[in-house]
């Protein structure tokens, strides 16, 4: 899969972002070892605490339909209406659900290129 088809689903998933407290739209699209291609955005609530992140958006709809195998994650973020130039690091959550299933050198993909997960989470919570 290319990384950069991996972007654009994001990208276009960003379009459906639901950000209007923070302004700020996500798009994430996560490949599955099979090459399916899961892909999230941004889900905020006037309860500002029950939003939810692209990437675990992404994650929990491919894990509820049985997926546990992850080959990269691609993630575009900036404020809605804007291009997603500068990099969007994925939040400390977000990190931590992606090593629930993906190992260190999970592949992250953002617009300045593809870095592991271990770059951003270098350990992780575990029992
Ligand atoms: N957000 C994500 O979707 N992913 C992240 O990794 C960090 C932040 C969202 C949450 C909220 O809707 C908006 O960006 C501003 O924090």
């Amino acid at each position: 899969m290319d990384e950069k088809v991996l972007m654009l689903a994001a990208m276009a998933a960003r379009e459906h972002a639901h950000c209007k407290y923070s302004g700020f739209a996500v798009g994430a699209a996560l490949l599955t070892d099979d090459g399916q291609i899961y892909t999230g955005c941004n889900v905020e609530n006037a309860s500002y605490s029950l939003g939810c992140c692209a990437e675990r958006t992404a994650i929990f709809k491919a894990v509820s339909d049985g997926k546990r195998e992850f080959s990269a994650i691609a993630i575009c973020g900036a404020p809605k209406g804007d291009e997603p130039d500068a990099p969007c690091i994925p939040c400390g959550a977000c990190l931590q659900v992606m090593a629930e299933f993906c190992g260190d050198d999970f592949p992250i993909v953002l617009s300045d290129g593809v870095h592991v997960l271990k770059e951003f989470l270098p350990v992780r919570f575990t029992l």
